[in-house]
């Protein structure tokens, strides 16, 4: 071989060898996304304290594959049904349509994100025809403040920030009731509990919100998920039914979380959540507690959240509600707070026309003789902080705070 023909073929190896390179870069991230996807539906499905048979683990991962954009659906949200009378979602899968082959279309389209949609937010009036009787006059003007507060926020919000998230993935917190056409984004930590118990009511699932056990809420697959639905059924409930969503103050319901998940004996989240955060941030952790997880303080629960580099991913318990029900994107109909559950959810169920005789449980009924996660309760925590992780603590919830007009705390 001549200096050339070595220079040609050392040339020709290193070109291969790039490709060869690229190739599996592509691939490894591939294979990271499926992980942490993964990782993701492990979370959500154990979050719930007991690790759900398997049989059960198989149903509720299927149900989150996400559906594929078919011919039919496309057809659908094209036509003139869905012309004026799509809401948002219509708007975000009839623009994602153009510009691509009907086999990227099912290829590609579940597993890419949307790209710059803007998605203006929409005030749909409530409709009150089977409300009786006036003791719900100021539940209701308080409702009507909050409604118009979060779509003027949303207005502003929207126009900056597009839309970079998964259809499926932005319903896959919200309940279904069929009966009553209910849709109810789940916020753990602000009386989802009785609100499932209440939905499992209305649907028949149950006699009595009295008896249903909070297994049977939580792990019961009773209720169904609008995730679970084709786009066609999403779609027509998201724009037919009444939205609701219930939120609480958020470093209430972030200390409310701690102290359910991390002071009381947890067979997940200890030995899921508490290892890993002792192991990164208790210097001389002894062998027991690396072994257990258990006693996480709320400071290293607090290291732990806003680390960039979590040794272990977020819970649905402590998750922004900006990211578990996307409120700006929903136009819910409905916004209870956790502040004034009672006459909030009562009055919800007048609007969606329940029986008179289902009214909203007041029970807790798990670690029901701690004291409830009140303002003063959440100081005490407070006070184990620096300043700093304060701010920090705010900040992370800054958008749920902004939404649903909670008032700052003194940080
Ligand atoms: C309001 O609800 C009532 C009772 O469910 C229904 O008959 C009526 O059509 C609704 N009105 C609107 C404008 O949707
Ligand atoms: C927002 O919160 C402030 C302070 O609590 C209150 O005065 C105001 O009425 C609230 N606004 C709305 C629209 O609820
Ligand atoms: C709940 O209690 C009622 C009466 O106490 C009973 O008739 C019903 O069967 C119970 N339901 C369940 C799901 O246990």
């Amino acid at each position: 071989m001549n200096v050339r023909q070595v220079f040609v073929s050392l040339l020709m190896f290193g070109v291969a060898g790039l490709l060869l390179f690229m190739y599996l870069q592509a691939w490894t991230e591939e294979q990271n996304t499926v992980s942490g996807e993964k990782l993701q539906q492990q979370i959500t499905i154990q979050d719930f304290m007991l690790p759900p048979p398997e049989t059960q683990r198989r149903v509720t991962q299927s149900s989150h594959i996400p559906p594929v954009l078919g011919r039919q659906e496309v057809a659908i949200m094209d036509s003139q049904q869905w012309q004026g009378k799509a809401d948002l979602f219509g708007a975000v899968a009839v623009s994602l349509v153009p510009g691509l082959s009907d086999h990227q279309k099912i290829s590609k389209l579940p597993f890419s994100q949307f790209k710059e949609v803007y998605l203006p937010p929409v005030l749909h009036p409530l409709n009150k025809t089977l409300v009786t009787g006036d003791q719900w006059k100021d539940v209701d003007s308080i409702q009507e403040k909050r409604r118009s507060f979060l779509y003027e926020f949303c207005k502003k919000y929207n126009s900056m920030k597009k839309l970079r998230t998964h259809l499926v993935h932005i319903v896959s917190r919200i309940y279904v009731e069929d009966r009553h056409k209910v849709l109810y984004c789940e916020v753990p930590k602000a009386g989802c509990s009785n609100w499932k118990r209440v939905l499992m009511v209305l649907n028949g699932l149950a006699t009595s919100v009295r008896n249903i056990s909070h297994d049977d809420v939580h792990y019961g697959k009773h209720l169904r998920k609008l995730d679970s639905y084709d786009l066609k059924g999403i779609y027509t409930r998201l724009n037919t039914y009444t939205k609701t969503i219930f939120v609480r103050d958020p470093l209430e319901r972030l200390v409310s979380a701690f102290r359910d998940k991390f002071e009381h004996p947890n067979s997940y989240y200890h030995p899921v959540f508490g290892k890993a955060i002792i192991k990164k941030y208790r210097h001389n952790a002894n062998k027991e507690a690396l072994e257990t997880g258990s006693g996480v303080k709320f400071k290293e629960f607090i290291q732990y959240l806003l680390d960039s580099h979590r040794p272990v991913g977020m819970d649905i318990h402590w998750e922004q509600v900006s990211k578990l029900c996307y409120p700006c994107l929903i136009n819910y109909d409905f916004i209870g707070k956790f502040e004034t559950l009672e006459e909030d959810a009562n009055y919800f169920l007048q609007l969606v026309g329940a029986p008179a005789e289902l009214k909203f449980p007041r029970f807790k009924d798990r670690h029901s003789s701690d004291e409830r996660t009140s303002a003063e309760v959440v100081r005490q925590y407070l006070k184990e902080l620096s300043k700093e992780e304060r701010q920090l603590t705010y900040d992370f919830y800054y958008l749920d705070y902004l939404m649903f007009n909670y008032t700052s705390p003194v940080v």
